[in-house]
């Protein structure tokens, strides 16, 4: 046995017991006669002691961080114990040391509170994950995938495997690709999800699906993104929207219970229209409150009553102008609030500028359109928005609606930010509902399925689709967390006629239609059940568990800004007889 106890499990009941552990050097610190050792592995640290004297103990003496060991000795009671450590009271007193590998000094220092930057800890991620930061992160990602099939397991759900090597899927990013030996100058596409293999497994009549799955995406990343990632895939049939909210919302409060032991309040729903209306965002952070309050009424009042060259022309001439109001905030200086402005003129959020409002302790309103505005009328904006004495209000104005709106949600965010309101161990979610069916795209000059053209219209919306389709509202549904859009699915469409109208007004013939999804349109004709299902990011659902800011963080092996993995130095070139192999001639064209 290499081992008869881990480095995290001795404790004082365990005193004189003769044991036997293995892991690695973490530290050494040589005390004259005396040599302690801090020993690592993945359960935790046990102080070893060495006295002089000893066999063990002139060993010790040559051994560096990082060095794998293997000690048998007593456990004996610390003098001075560490309260801040499960093993701290007590320590091995060496009697056999075996050196089972030497280690060269690593490029860091792999504690909590490390010296590496991001790039080297990622080149040698392998020693990264074994400071217990890092490998926290993995261990609640395991508990949570394990929670994840307990419940559905416990459900009825089946997991099953769909292939890796597919088509292009219609998630609406780049594919990434793989070259087909066997069939020359063809592709296959890796998938974006499983969306057209888990309908067609509704279609075989496995009415309750499930799958922890690797999914890839060519998009530019962030820290909510990675090229592959995780998803919790699932899908049901004879289903409606309210039986899959209420299921995967009772599989959020299993996890949030189990994991976190907190108990999840029923989910607040909103619109989408909702959202976009009084955060700006189809996800909003709703730790906070601080809502939009729409303010073009009041002020166009007001320059309705005045001559042409008294006007505001910005306010004037916008179609929106909306404020938020910072409580207490009224105390921020000229710096604070020209850096505030530089904020939402950065080319990121793109606003022109901003206006603010102090509300004064005798109760005025100072803004920084006061020569522009009567106390009447910036009374009754500090009216209209609810505001206090004491309290900051920050107005953003423009010509389109939903970009401004943008703007100010990304100012609203960096309010709550600087106000202290997103603490990342508070949580709050709901479910944002019925999204657009289709957006416009400036890019295509047409409309795109906002989700993916199987989601299905709300029945009563149907109408609109000869009509209007840019007002069509979908079953289509998000779990967001904090601000971030945890999951996402809808109500598909199963009826031929409904889908073949769908694709029209997406801009297919029936011919374009018959070569993208013509097997899922045939198999639809073979008896498809009513179905409908949604996707979590377990990538986010971990890194929200854990506090994390980037998902990157509980991802074993995550890839870099540039998509690169840059352990393993992928993507890499190929060896010219592979390309030979597949056909592929890079080389006459010039590499970008
Ligand atoms: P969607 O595209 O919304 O829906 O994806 C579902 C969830 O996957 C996560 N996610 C990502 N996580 C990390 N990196 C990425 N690049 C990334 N892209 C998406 C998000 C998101 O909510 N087939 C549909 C689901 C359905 O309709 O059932 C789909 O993939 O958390």
């Amino acid at each position: 046995m290499y081992r008869t106890v881990t480095c995290g499990e001795l404790r004082l009941a365990d005193v004189s017991k003769t044991v036997t552990l293995a892991g690695w050097v973490q530290r050494i610190r040589k005390m004259g006669g005396m040599t302690f050792i801090d020993l690592r592995d993945r359960y935790g640290i046990t102080q070893l002691a060495f006295n002089q004297g000893t066999d063990a103990f002139e060993q010790a003496n040559g051994l560096g961080r990082e060095f794998v060991l293997q000690v048998t000795g007593k456990v004996i009671e610390r003098q001075s114990k560490n309260p801040q450590m499960p093993t701290g009271e007590i320590e091995i007193d060496v009697q056999e040391l075996n050196i089972l590998n030497p280690a060269v000094t690593p490029p860091f220092t792999i504690e909590d509170e490390t010296d590496g930057g991001d790039d080297l800890r990622m080149k040698y991620r392998y020693l990264d994950l074994r400071r217990s930061c890092v490998r926290k992160n993995l261990e609640l990602r395991h508990r949570m995938a394990f929670e994840v099939r307990r419940y559905l397991d416990e459900q009825g759900f089946l997991e099953v495997e769909t292939p890796v090597l597919v088509n292009s899927t219609p998630e609406g990013a780049r594919d990434f690709v793989v070259p087909s030996r066997m069939n020359p100058g063809q592709f296959y596409a890796l998938p974006q999800s499983p969306q057209i293999l888990k309908q067609l497994l509704m279609v075989s009549g496995f009415d309750r699906y499930f799958q922890i799955v690797k999914c890839f995406r060519d998009e530019d990343l962030r820290a909510d993104r990675q090229p592959e990632f995780t998803q919790i895939d699932c899908e049901m049939s004879f289903v409606q929207q309210e039986d899959i909210l209420n299921m995967f919302e009772g599989m959020s409060r299993h996890l949030f219970k189990t994991i976190l032991n907190i108990d999840l309040p029923k989910l607040p729903r909103m619109t989408w229209a909702d959202a976009m209306k009084y955060y700006g965002s189809d996800k909003p952070d709703t730790r906070f409150d601080m809502k939009f309050v729409e303010l073009q009424d009041i002020f166009h009042a007001a320059e309705a009553n005045k001559a042409e060259e008294e006007r505001f022309s910005v306010f004037a001439n916008a179609a929106y102008i909306g404020g938020i109001c910072a409580t207490g905030c009224a105390t921020y200086t000229r710096k604070q609030l020209d850096q505030l402005t530089d904020f939402v003129k950065r080319p990121q959020v793109g606003a022109k500028g901003l206006v603010y409002a102090r509300v004064e302790e005798d109760g005025s309103v100072k803004s920084s359109v006061d020569k522009f505005y009567t106390q009447e009328v910036l009374q009754a904006v500090a009216k209209e928005m609810n505001a206090q004495k004491g309290d900051l209000l920050l107005i953003l104005c423009g010509e389109d609606a939903m970009k401004t709106r943008k703007q100010l949600s990304e100012l609203r965010l960096e309010m709550g930010r600087q106000l202290g309101l997103r603490d990342p161990k508070k949580f709050s979610c709901l479910w944002v509902i019925d999204f657009p069916m289709y957006e416009w795209s400036d890019e295509e000059n047409r409309l795109m399925a906002m989700h993916h053209p199987f989601t299905s219209p709300k029945p009563e919306d149907i109408p609109l689709m000869d009509t209007d389709p840019a007002s069509v509202r979908a079953n289509a549904y998000d779990m967001v967390i904090n601000g971030v859009e945890v999951g996402g699915g809808s109500i598909r469409i199963h009826d031929a006629k409904l889908q073949e109208k769908t694709f029209e007004i997406l801009g297919f013939t029936p011919e374009q239609a018959q070569t993208k999804f013509g097997f899922l349109m045939n198999a639809f004709k073979y008896g498809a059940p009513p179905h409908g299902g949604l996707a979590y990011g377990l990538d986010r659902f971990v890194s929200l568990f854990a506090g994390l800011d980037s998902i990157r963080d509980c991802i074993a092996f995550p890839k870099n800004n540039q998509g690169r993995d840059v352990m393993l130095g992928a993507p890499g070139l190929l060896d010219p007889v592979q390309l030979d192999e597949l056909q592929l001639d890079v080389r006459k064209k010039p590499q970008a």
